[in-house]
């Protein structure tokens, strides 16, 4: 794969993710997807969560991520989100899903973060719809949170549509997405006014769900009544 030529055209992308809060980017099923996947497997073992692993490390240096892509994002972020932070607040995470893992579907929220990337290396194929951890997201879901306090009120206000259930309902309302990844083309979105979450991977895929998560900026600090809330809470 040119990974050169891959990036030819992000600059009418990023357009669009700043016009409509989501874009896709160009296939990755020229890459060797399957030999990359088995290697992030084998290295989380039964983990459904590895943050920045050898193997993914690896790849987002060869995708070269950080030439072609981070530093329009950033730039994007202070000009039109009005973001201060820098370039190197990124949270980079490995996500599998086994065949039949019951907690992992209708978990839906906003990220912290102002930008989200989903990169697929491994879907299964499923023989009922829907049932292989598809992403059902709703760009602008909400207004962008003016400030950390609104932003994890807002956040505790939309636990509600955390299931099933309650994202039917938030589906009559609201302009509903799904991505299979079939196609194995990432897709980026603005992380904290798009509300997302997956399906199930039901017991009759073919194999597990692997995918990349990049999250890019979070314009909340580290120390401020963010933090101070999200401690009472959890405690
Ligand atoms: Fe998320």
């Amino acid at each position: 794969m040119n990974i050169n030529e891959y990036w030819e055209d992000i600059d009418s992308r990023l357009e669009k993710l700043i016009d409509v809060g989501y874009v896709k980017l160009p296939s990755l099923s020229e890459y060797d997807l399957d030999f990359l996947a088995s290697d992030v497997s084998n290295e989380m073992g039964t983990l459904t969560f590895k943050e920045l692993g050898s193997n993914h490390k690896r790849f987002l240096d060869e995708f070269k991520l950080d030439k072609y892509l981070t530093p329009k994002l950033h730039k994007i972020a202070k000009e039109v989100f009005n973001y201060k932070g820098d370039l190197s607040n990124q949270y980079h995470i490995a996500r599998k899903v086994e065949p039949g893992n019951s907690k992992e579907m209708y978990r839906a929220h906003f990220d912290s973060h102002l930008f989200t990337m989903v990169i697929p290396v491994k879907i299964p194929e499923s023989v009922e719809d829907n049932g292989s951890g598809e992403l059902i997201y709703f760009p602008n879901a909400r207004k962008m949170p003016a400030n950390e306090i609104s932003n994890f009120i807002g956040k505790a206000f939309y636990k509600k549509y955390a299931s099933k259930e309650g994202l039917d309902k938030f589906s009559n309302a609201h302009e509903k997405k799904e991505e299979s990844f079939m196609d194995y083309q990432p897709l980026l979105f603005i992380g904290n006014t798009t509300l997302h979450t997956n399906h199930a991977v039901l017991s009759s895929c073919s194999s597990y769900r692997l995918t990349f998560l990049a999250h890019f900026f979070d314009p909340s600090p580290k120390y401020g009544v963010g933090s101070l809330l999200r401690l009472i809470r959890n405690r």
